[in-house]
């Protein structure tokens, strides 16, 4: 029987509630599928400051890098605002540690879906788009100082660290519908104009196949809320991708929907929702679990090579959300442990249809 080694990393905030939520999930695909999940849950964030005094323990990087993969909730909390240590540090720690550059954000709204977004229907219905955020490099790790009267932070790109993201974003385009828009400053900055040098020479030379397309950030904001089905696979730095994602999670409707895969050049990788750890409903089981329950379908897919699996756990969200199994921020009255339930019956039944 297959076996796996996930390390869980809860966090701090709905961290722990999405987290378990992904674990549920995960063991009714053992259950059904025949793996065996074996979970190792260790301490990041704002917890970890507390009971270890270090955001990122040695201990929990070591579980990291020996993992078959990583699943996190969320990090970061008021309680650790403007400390010298910060629950935050500890997510750049191991995106750095395991050398994950590739952030993979996917965004798509079902045509019966769009009445629950908060833009006009025709706008959103049937977008879909991949946004592929650079995640190890930039202002999040470039040299900082800091005087009583004054502040740096250092933005550096080298061209590898361009072209191997780059990569990413044209390859997945191929898996697409061929296109990539690529999101800069060039305009302004100047790692921005190395960012789209970069990518032109990379295009001509190996993916002239590939539709492209540049784009100022700040217009592309602009243009993701006016005409977000013109995107396809969109490639950017590491502070506009952060930006840019939250933003387009308003398309279908909440950023508690939205999962991410961070993937370096191994086939390892650490899965999480978009969202933080949102204080202002933790505690009170009302953080919707589907952007972590994505995370874990792509974790299936992309670390263990279990696309069957993935594939049931999108069909089991698929069919809660047209259920109308929500919580209350995409409109439902459903505490979040409840559509985590929803969504295992679905794994479920799904399964034995199957069989
Ligand atoms: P946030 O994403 O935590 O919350 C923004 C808003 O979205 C809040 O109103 C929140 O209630 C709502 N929301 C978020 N996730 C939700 C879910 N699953 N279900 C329902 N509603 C949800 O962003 P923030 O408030 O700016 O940040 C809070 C803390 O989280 C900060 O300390 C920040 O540094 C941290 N953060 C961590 C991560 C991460 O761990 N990956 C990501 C973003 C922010
Ligand atoms: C995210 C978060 C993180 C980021 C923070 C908490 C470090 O906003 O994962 O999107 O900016 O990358
Ligand atoms: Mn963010």
């Amino acid at each position: 029987m297959p076996s796996f080694n996930i390390v869980v990393l809860p966090g701090d905030g709905i961290g722990p509630e999405v987290a378990a939520a992904g674990v549920e999930a995960l063991k009714a695909i053992g259950e059904v599928y025949g793996h065996t999940f074996n979970f190792d849950e260790k301490l990041i964030g704002g917890i970890a400051i507390d009971e270890r005094n270090d955001p990122y323990p040695a201990d929990t990087d070591a579980a990291c890098l020996a993992a078959d993969a990583v699943l996190l909730g969320a990090v970061g909390g008021p309680k650790w605002d403007l400390q010298p240590k910060r629950p935050e540090q500890g997510l750049l720690a191991v995106r750095k540690s395991l050398g994950l550059f590739a952030n993979l954000r996917p965004m798509d709204v079902a045509p019966s879906q769009a009445f629950r977004s908060p833009l006009k229907e025709d706008i959103v219905s049937g977008a879909d788009m991949l946004i592929v955020r650079e995640l190890t490099g930039g202002l999040y790790f470039g040299k900082q100082t800091r005087t009583e009267t004054q502040a740096t932070d250092e933005c550096l790109y080298t061209v590898a660290e361009v072209e191997r993201v780059a990569r990413v974003a044209f390859e997945a385009a191929r898996k697409r519908r061929n296109k990539v828009t690529s999101v800069d400053k060039a305009n302004v900055i100047e790692t921005s104009r190395l960012w789209r040098e970069t990518i032109i020479k990379l295009h001509k030379a190996e993916y002239s196949d590939v539709e492209l397309e540049h784009a100022l950030v700040d217009s592309m904001a602009m243009h993701l809320v006016t005409r977000p089905k013109s995107f396809d696979v969109i490639v950017t730095e590491n502070m506009f991708g952060d930006i840019l994602s939250d933003l387009a999670s308003v398309l279908p409707g909440s950023i508690g929907l939205l999962g991410s895969a961070s993937l370096g050049a191994t086939g390892k990788g650490l899965y999480e929702p978009i969202h933080g750890s949102a204080p202002d409903i933790a505690g009170k089981d009302l953080a919707n679990p589907i952007g972590t329950l994505k995370s874990v379908s792509m974790l299936l897919r992309f670390s263990l090579n279990l696309s069957k699996e993935a594939d049931a756990l999108d069909a089991a969200i698929e069919a809660v959300i047209a259920a109308g199994q929500l919580t209350k921020d995409l409109g439902g009255t459903l505490p979040g442990s409840e559509v985590t339930k929803a969504i295992v019956a679905q794994i479920r039944a799904g399964a034995s249809v199957a069989a």
